[in-house]
């Protein structure tokens, strides 16, 4: 692996580092415990940074490490310059940040600053006195009244937790705003101290002590629309209504975004990766990544992970199942939007909000599946233009909690509000609808340990400990250990395709991608196309991924990349025993296999 400091010149020009890194996000809770507490921590991530280092990991994102109550596992902080004590220290992040740079790779830390916790300083001030200095810090409203003379809140906006956006404060007679939990109260990007007290609390800080950059929670909710109208209604079978228009890609979000970048961001040279959630359109997108905009990095669209889920709000976990067709679409879009301009994208399957990518997109029914589909996932993801983030285990093809599972293991706030709120409708299908689409969608499927081993507790956390979330049942078949070594592995061929992305980057990280056969149900197709060469010749790579558990025909490799059969070469292929055979080119792909020919 090269070094990421190292600009790469000639026919791209200079890029960014981070434009070729591999990220990995780390769920600090979840990946190693070393102290037997069930609570995974930082020196437990520690002591397996060479596992991350050997599998082609150039960039640690680690999600909230920060001192916290913990209502949504750390995206509610406290203190932003403290460390939740079972994770461990301030000094054990730099230890972290230091191990990390020894091996050439870098760390990034996750800024949650569109609320904070309750437990938050700035809030108990807050919410002191009306006159207090912090008062508007956070958004305060009056009540309103119905006709009746009961107390309403200021508008009829549902949150994100299956609850109202407002909560009523009896010491100070006002609702003050909240897009996800009671606890996690929103703060006031409009007041400007409040502005600089996160530039310097929770950013430079960090900065100052070496990490490279932030992944930026909730990134495009911090400008509220001001006039604080009810949305329409709906949803008629409740009181509140999703109102996502009134919060997100608000009037001054851009401004907003440069301003961080400029004070907080470009001094240090730090990257940035949004979540960018509710910004469908790639017109809205681009203002955000286009380099000359000097906003972003990076974001991460959610179209295509999203897919399944019934919309964000109230319906969000009845499950919708869908066509390959309509996977594919969503990945061309957000392959191709930055296209022609200055901007950049991002590709992913997988993070700590959603299920698990081989339980959803793959097949998981028999073992063999399981193993051919992680591949083939693997393979689709490593051949994708963009900044490619892996989530962990991914990479050992971790699966969904076990679907016999009852809703007592999901611990997970937004599940636990969902199913909450099927029951309190008294409907019995609403309930049964609710918790098969948590079997799949569920945020809890990515944070149960992750397993290391076949010894007890998976090797999340040693024998005799209790981990806070059930070890899957099935660790002894899928763990990191016996895949590790074993060719035929679902880790032995990511790294093996983190390698191969890498090694033809002009190829795969930068190439052009272009959709074959959208219509085809079974098999997603597509070109990479390099950049040409001064002499006009391009590289180019065909990916064909069989999405079924059908052998299929395959396309025609000479035709389709303009060259004669005997310049195909067969680059890799998830079924071992073939790669750079030079063979015939029209084949049948077995299930879920995939392969990649190139004409180089
Ligand atoms: C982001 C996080 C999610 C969290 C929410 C509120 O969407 O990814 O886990 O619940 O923000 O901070
Ligand atoms: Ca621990």
């Amino acid at each position: 692996m090269g070094s990421l400091d190292h600009h790469h010149n000639g026919l791209f020009g200079k890029e960014p580092w981070w434009k070729d890194a591999t990220f990995y996000q780390v769920y600090p809770a979840s990946f190693k415990d070393s102290n037997g507490d069930g609570w995974g921590d930082l020196q437990g991530v520690l002591s397996e940074i060479d596992y991350l280092h050997d599998l082609g990991v150039d960039v640690v994102w680690l999600s909230p490490i920060f001192e916290s109550p913990q209502k949504d596992m750390g995206y509610d902080v406290s203190d932003y310059q403290k460390v939740y004590a079972p994770y461990g220290t301030v000094e054990d992040v730099d230890s972290l940040i230091r191990a990390c740079h020894d091996r050439g790779m870098k760390l990034i830390l996750d800024l949650v600053v569109n609320h904070t916790s309750v437990e938050h300083e700035w809030f108990k001030e807050s919410r002191s006195s009306k006159t207090n200095p912090k008062r508007d810090w956070y958004i305060w409203k009056p009540a309103r009244y119905d006709a009746d003379g009961n107390r309403m809140p200021p508008t009829n906006w549902r949150g994100y937790f299956a609850c109202p956006t407002w909560t009523w404060d009896e010491h100070t007679q006002e609702y003050y705003l909240h897009l996800y939990d009671p606890d996690q109260p929103d703060l006031n990007w409009e007041t400007k101290e409040c502005r600089e007290a996160i530039y310097e609390n929770t950013m430079r800080f960090w900065l100052d002590r070496g990490v490279d950059g932030f992944r930026i929670d909730t990134v495009n909710k911090y400008s509220k629309r001001t006039e604080y109208v009810d949305a329409p209604v709906t949803d008629p079978t409740s009181p509140d209504q999703p109102a996502p228009e009134m919060w997100c890609n608000g009037p001054r979000i851009h401004e907003f975004i440069r301003e961080m970048r400029a004070k907080a961001l470009a001094p240090y040279g730090a990257v940035s990766v949004g979540e960018l959630s509710n910004t469908p359109l790639t017109s809205q997108v681009l203002p955000y990544v286009s380099a000359a905009a000097e906003q972003l990095d990076m974001v991460f669209e959610f179209s295509m992970i999203r897919l399944g889920t019934g919309g964000g709000f109230g319906a969000k976990y009845i499950y919708h199942p869908f066509p390959l067709s309509t996977l594919k679409a969503v990945v061309a879009k957000w392959q191709t939007f930055i296209e022609g301009t200055d901007g950049w994208t991002t590709a992913f399957c997988e993070n700590h909000d959603n299920g698990r990518a081989v339980s959803r997109f793959g097949d998981t029914s028999t073992p063999e599946l399981w193993a051919a589909s992680a591949k083939t996932l693997a393979l689709w993801q490593a051949t994708l233009t963009g900044t490619l983030f892996l989530y962990q285990g991914q990479e050992i093809g971790m699966k969904n909690m076990p679907a016999s599972w009852g809703i007592g293991e999901y611990r997970d706030i937004e599940s636990g509000n969902f199913y909450a709120e099927a029951v309190r409708s008294g409907d019995a299908g609403r309930v049964r609808d609710t918790m098969d689409g948590l079997r799949i969608l569920a945020r809890d499927h990515s944070r149960i340990p992750f397993q290391w081993d076949d010894s007890a507790n998976a090797g999340f956390a040693p024998d005799g400990a209790r981990p806070w979330m059930r070890v899957h049942d099935e660790y002894r078949d899928i763990n990191a250990r016996k895949q590790a070594g074993d060719p035929e592995s679902v880790l032995e061929f990511y790294k093996r395709v983190l390698r191969m992305r890498k090694q033809w980057r002009d190829v795969f990280i930068h190439g052009a991608f272009r959709l074959l056969e959208p219509d085809n149900e079974a098999v997603f197709s597509y070109v990479k196309e390099s950049a040409s060469a001064p002499g006009g010749a391009t590289r180019k790579a065909l990916v064909v991924l069989n999405f079924s558990k059908e052998d299929q025909p395959c396309i025609d490799a000479a035709e389709t990349l303009g060259c004669k059969q005997a310049q195909v070469t067969l680059l890799i292929d998830t079924v071992t025993g073939c790669e750079s055979a030079k063979e015939g080119s029209r084949t049948t792909l077995r299930p879920w296999q995939g392969r990649v020919y190139v004409n180089f």
